[in-house]
């Protein structure tokens, strides 16, 4: 139950049991178009998808470096830890960056990243972070986001790596120029793969960057991409496993997996209402694959954590920088359903009860159990 890696299907773990194959061969060229074509449906889009075998901020280095480089201005609001390490590629891609901050637990106003691009001599981008994995919160402002970015010509960029496909985001229909996702998360592969959606407009931005890095030019990736291979040997086993979980992903249908993880999250956080665990993001913003609850008072974080994987197998993260100690979190995404939710919130209420705090199993369970029969699903 981490935000990320999450459970993995056995469907997808048997994947990776398939020999290995010449990766300059028609074989690798069938696995290729078939995991280029499960992107597209995941992504919702008809752009360019690129794969690169490398972790989600590879993805984002590679995204950043190819657009931007010295003498280019940037806006990339922080909102928490891996806002903060966007912001930092772009500084190592060698780009002016602006950083409109807002609270952790909230995401910034609209209007505080149009002033920041407005200081901006013609800004270049737009990057943001749709899903802030540190603090469980959502930005649920990516229209106006992007109109802001229409409105100086820049290019909208999005991290979307622990949350695509647990959430709405129709790459097309935003107009995302470009947009990131780990394997690692919603999509419930193995960590190893990026997967990065490239609109023409973003194409055209690469031609005038000179890339800093030959594992991270993304223009190679694209001429590669033509006769369905990759620049650089290809993580071959992570490749069958992805084009499994996509397949899985395609069975259920897009909206049924958003709606899967919308409603197990609505589930848990009324579960934790029921226990008077207190959520760490506003309301408006609350995550929907990543929960970040603030720990009730008394409960230590490392004896919470150890016995919840020691006594009842179940593993959560702790709290990111400042929240260490203060915060716990529950990765609600990929495989997720309502028997993990249910297994989840038992083990969580009796090890908080075994440090002393008061809270009834069965009445947090019956919440979750009551808001999944609401959706129809219980
Ligand atoms: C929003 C977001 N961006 C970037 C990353 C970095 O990904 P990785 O650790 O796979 O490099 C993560 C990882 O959790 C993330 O959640």
């Amino acid at each position: 139950m981490l935000p990320g890696p999450t459970n993995v299907p056995e469907r997808v773990m048997n994947a990776m049991l398939t020999p290995i194959i010449n990766h300059r061969g028609s074989e690798f060229a069938r696995l290729y178009r078939s995991v280029e074509d499960g992107c597209k449906n995941l992504f919702q889009t008809t752009n360019q998808v690129l794969i690169l075998s490398a972790s989600g901020t590879g993805g984002v280095d590679a995204s950043i470096s190819s657009i931007l480089g010295p003498g280019d201005s940037v806006v990339v609001p922080v909102f928490g830890e891996f806002s903060s390490r966007l912001a930092e590629s772009a500084t190592y891609a060698g780009a002016d960056t602006e950083s409109p901050t807002a609270e952790l637990g909230t995401a910034p106003e609209p209007e505080e990243v149009e002033k920041a691009m407005k200081k901006l001599v013609k800004p270049k981008a737009l990057c943001v972070v749709y899903n802030e994995t540190s603090t469980g919160v959502t930005w649920r402002s990516l229209s106006r986001l992007k109109a802001i970015a229409d409105k100086y010509g820049s290019l909208f960029v999005v991290d979307a790596i622990s949350v695509l496909g647990g959430d709405e985001l129709p790459v097309d229909k935003l107009g995302v120029d470009i947009c990131i996702a780990g394997s690692q998360k919603c999509i419930a592969a193995p960590p190893g793969l990026v997967l990065v959606s490239l609109s023409d407009r973003a194409k055209r931005a690469m031609e005038s960057v000179k890339p800093k890095s030959q594992y991270l030019d993304l223009g190679k990736y694209l001429k590669f991409a033509e006769r369905g291979e990759t620049p650089f040997t290809p993580a071959l086993p992570l490749f069958f496993a992805l084009e499994e979980a996509l397949r899985i992903i395609q069975e259920e249908g897009m909206d049924k997996t958003i709606k899967r993880h919308a409603s197990c999250a609505k589930a848990f956080y009324s579960a934790f209402e029921a226990m008077g665990v207190r959520p760490f993001p506003n309301e408006d913003n609350r995550s929907h694959t990543v929960l970040c609850m603030r720990y009730p008072p008394g409960i230590d974080d490392g004896k919470f954590r150890t016995l919840l994987d020691q006594r009842f197998d179940v593993l959560i993260a702790g709290g990111f920088g400042k929240l260490k100690g203060k915060t716990f979190r529950v990765g609600s995404m990929g495989e997720i359903n309502e028997s993990l939710v249910t297994r989840t919130l038992i083990a969580i209420a009796q090890a908080l009860n075994h440090q002393g705090y008061r809270c009834d199993e069965f009445n947090a369970v019956s919440s979750a159990w009551q808001s999944f029969k609401e959706l129809g699903l219980g």
